[in-house]
C-alpha cells in the first residue's frame, strides 16, 4: 500500500496528504466524534451490516444523526479496499467544524466524514501468545459507545506495553471488563465465558462472531461476569478485535496461563474463524 493512498473526507477521494480538517473541528477540540474499525478480506468488507448498526448505534448514543443511509456507507467505503487485500477501514465521524469553541452542541452544522484504509498485519506472536497486565478500568461509564476520546485506552494499553506486555486487561470492581482495545474471553472449567454486554464493554463484532461460532460448532459458552479471581485460574485466555482477530495470552501479571501455551480450545476457534472469514470472502 502506497504511503499517500487515497482516502475520504467529506465527499471527495484524494490523496492522504492532501486531507486537511479545520482546528475547529469539535474531534480536534473535544473528541466529539465516534468510530468504526471495519476488516476487508480479499478486498471485501467483513460484517458490514453489523459495523453500520453499531456505528448508528454510536451516533445516536452521541445525538448525532447520521449523515449517510446504511446503503451509502458502502458505497463511501468499498472504493478505498484494494483488490484481494486484507485491509481495514478506519473510518470517524465528527460533529463538525464550529464557528466557536463551546462545550454545548452548535447549531446547523455538518458532521466530518473521515474514512482511510490500511493493511491488516497480524500480531507476529499470535501463534505463540502473548503476555498481558490486569489494570484497574480507568473509564469512563459509556464504554459500549465507540467514542474517539481514547485516553484513558491509550494511557492503560501504553502501561501495558512498558512491561513488556501486548494488551492490559481491565477490571472494574473485581469482575473483568475487557481489554483497552479488545473484548475477553476466558475458558473456565470447561465453558467458553465472555462478559455480557452492557455499558462497561463495547459490543465487539468480533465477540459476537465467536459466540455464533461457538453456537454452531457446539463448544459451551456463557456470557457471563468473570472475577480477577477466576480469570487468575482460566484455562485459556482470549482477546479479541477485528484488527487481531482472536489473541491467545499465555501470560497474565508475569504468570502463566494454564501450561504457558496457547489452549486447545483457542486452537479450535482459530482454525473456525479463519475457516469463516475465508467463506465470507
Ligand atoms: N478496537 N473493546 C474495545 C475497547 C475496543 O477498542 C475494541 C476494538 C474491541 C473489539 O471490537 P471489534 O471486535 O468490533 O473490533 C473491544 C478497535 C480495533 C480499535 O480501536 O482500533
Amino acid at each position: 500500500m502506497s504511503d499517500n493512498p487515497t482516502v475520504y473526507l467529506n465527499g471527495q477521494y484524494l490523496p492522504l496528504d492532501q486531507a486537511k480538517i479545520s482546528v475547529l473541528d469539535r474531534g480536534f477540540l473535544f473528541g466529539d466524534g465516534i468510530y468504526e474499525v471495519i476488516p476487508a478480506y480479499a478486498g471485501r468488507l467483513f460484517r458490514l451490516p453489523e459495523h453500520i448498526d453499531r456505528l448508528e448505534a454510536s451516533l445516536k448514543s452521541i445525538r448525532l444523526i447520521s449523515p449517510h443511509s446504511r446503503e451509502q456507507w458502502a458505497g463511501i467505503l468499498e472504493p478505498l479496499l484494494e483488490p484481494g487485500q486484507d485491509q481495514y477501514i478506519y473510518l470517524q465521524i465528527t460533529r463538525g467544524v464550529a464557528p466557536k469553541r463551546d462545550h454545548a452542541f452548535p447549531e446547523h452544522i455538518e458532521p466530518t466524514v473521515f474514512a482511510m484504509c490500511s493493511p491488516i498485519v497480524p500480531l507476529s506472536d499470535r501463534d505463540s501468545g502473548v503476555k498481558a497486565i490486569t489494570l484497574d478500568d480507568t473509564r469512563w461509564a459509556l464504554c459500549h459507545i465507540k467514542a474517539i476520546t481514547l485516553l484513558a485506552n491509550i494511557l492503560l494499553r501504553q502501561k501495558a506495553v512498558d512491561q513488556g506486555c501486548t494488551e492490559a486487561v481491565l477490571v472494574k470492581d473485581g469482575y473483568v471488563t475487557e481489554g483497552a482495545a479488545s473484548n475477553i474471553f476466558a475458558v473456565l472449567d470447561g465453558i467458553l465465558v465472555t462478559p455480557p454486554k452492557g455499558e462497561e464493554i463495547l459490543p465487539g463484532i468480533t465477540r459476537d462472531v465467536i459466540l455464533e461460532l461457538a453456537k454452531i460448532n457446539d463448544i459451551p459458552y456463557s456470557e457471563d461476569i468473570i472475577s480477577l479471581e477466576a480469570l487468575k485460574t482460566a484455562d485459556e485466555i482470549w482477546l479479541t478485535s477485528s484488527t487481531r482477530e482472536i489473541i491467545p495470552v499465555v501470560e497474565l501479571d508475569s504468570q502463566p496461563v494454564s501450561d504457558g501455551k496457547p489452549g486447545p480450545v483457542w486452537q479450535k476457534m482459530h482454525q473456525l474463524y479463519q475457516a469463516f472469514k475465508k467463506a465470507q470472502s
